[in-house]
């Protein structure tokens, strides 16, 4: 028999990829998603990805905070695990509506794993972020590292983002406590380094709304003509060739990642454990640029501005931990990243809605 796995906020952009991973690996996913930021279309990509599995696949538009809903989709379903993704990632908006920020990320949990408890499902995956690290004193980061909302140093220097970063370490606590209580819980916290890139396929993807605040949409989005230039943030650090300096991994690579974890869930010594998921090497923002360029034959116009506040110059994984335990290990590097982003954004340049909004 199949297990089935609850995927919140499993229509967007890690969820949708993640979701036809576990459908693939022989596993049911439900999904809950508001739709807030993203689209139903992403879910019907992954059904027609997922050829035979497809009836192994439903999908609830519910918010997380309504209780009533959740109640009654766990009611219906015995799940062995939740990958919980459902949050609001915006880091401008975390910073000017704090309180629609903690309703979401943080209330909305404690929703979710109030419901879970009475439901006696315990086994839980989360999403945070390697953000947790702030800027971080030395690279490559592991997982005992300070975090930031704790570490003066760190507050300083990314006053900025502690906004977006709070929900994830706010909940990451929430987590340990849980355990604490009662053992029955077993929860794996993935540290993300910057997830990019798409589905082989050209049919998945990211799909962020407004003006991207990431790099490699915003990289995507001046390749399909989008808009007239990349807005580089700083040239100034100390680094290769000025410009900061992150850990990019394939969203492919990232959403298997969840695989190993709920195969690590059944582990019966493993408590609350908390994961890198990264590859362990640097890339600065030229030379992903310059990367992606090969990739779709563009130029990719540069227009060099100051730092962006709250930025760090280097933050890169330690992968030590998830190989040894997960038995994981990112398999593609920035050539594969960049074609295959490139895929996605040539057959989609408006995204989802890149069939209408042309
Ligand atoms: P995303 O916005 O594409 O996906 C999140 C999904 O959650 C969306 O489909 C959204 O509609 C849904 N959602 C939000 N609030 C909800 C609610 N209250 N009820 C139901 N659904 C809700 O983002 P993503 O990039 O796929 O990120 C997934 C998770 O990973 C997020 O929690 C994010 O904070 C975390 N994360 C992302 C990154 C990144 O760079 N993409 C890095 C580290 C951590
Ligand atoms: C950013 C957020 C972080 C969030 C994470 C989600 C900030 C300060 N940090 O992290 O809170 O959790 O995304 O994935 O917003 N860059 C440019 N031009 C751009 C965009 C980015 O030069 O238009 C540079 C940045 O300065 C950085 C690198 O590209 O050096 C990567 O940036 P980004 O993709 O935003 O990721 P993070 O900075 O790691």
């Amino acid at each position: 028999m199949s297990k089935i796995i609850l995927v919140t906020g499993g229509a967007g952009y890690i969820g949708s990829h993640t979701v036809l991973q576990l459908l693939l690996g022989g596993y049911k996913a439900v999904v809950v998603d508001n739709l807030d930021n993203s689209s139903d279309v992403s879910i019907k990509r992954v059904k027609e990805l997922a050829r035979e599995y497809v009836n192994n696949l439903s999908f609830h538009q519910v918010d997380l905070r309504d209780r009533p809903a959740i109640e009654k989709i766990f009611a219906q379903t015995k799940f062995e695990a939740v990958i919980h993704f459902a949050g609001l990632k915006a880091v401008g908006e975390s910073v000017s509506e704090p309180l629609l920020y903690h309703d979401n990320n943080v209330i909305g949990t404690v929703i979710l794993l109030e419901v879970m408890s009475a439901h006696g499902c315990k086994n839980l995956i989360f999403s945070s972020s390697a953000t947790v690290y702030g800027w971080p004193k030395e690279v490559p980061c592991t997982e005992e590292f300070p975090l930031t909302a704790v570490n003066p140093y760190g507050r300083t220097k990314c006053h900025l983002i502690i906004s977006d970063m709070v929900g994830q370490l706010f909940v990451e606590e929430i987590c340990r406590d849980l355990h604490n209580s009662d053992s029955k819980w077993k929860i794996i916290l993935l540290r993300y380094f910057n997830p990019v890139g798409a589905h082989p396929s050209g049919h998945i993807g990211e799909d962020p709304r407004g003006t991207p605040n990431n790099l490699m949409p915003f990289v995507q989005q001046v390749a399909v003509g989008r808009r007239s230039a990349l807005t580089v943030f700083g040239n100034d650090y100390s680094t290769k060739d000025g410009t900061g300096v992150r850990d990019y991994i394939h969203v492919v690579d990232l959403a298997d990642g969840h695989i190993a974890a709920l195969r690590k869930l059944s582990d019966p010594k493993i408590g609350c454990e908390v994961y890198n998921l990264g590859t362990g090497k640097g890339t600065s923002v030229l030379e992903m640029v310059s990367a992606f360029e090969k990739a779709s034959g563009k130029k990719i116009p540069l227009k060099i501005v100051g730092r962006r506040p709250g930025d760090a110059e280097v933050v890169y994984a330690s992968t030590k931990k998830a190989e040894t335990e997960l038995k994981w290990k990112a398999k593609y590097g920035i050539e594969e990243i960049c074609r295959d982003q490139w895929n996605w954004a040539s057959k989609n340049p408006y995204g989802y809605g890149s069939s209408h909004s042309k």
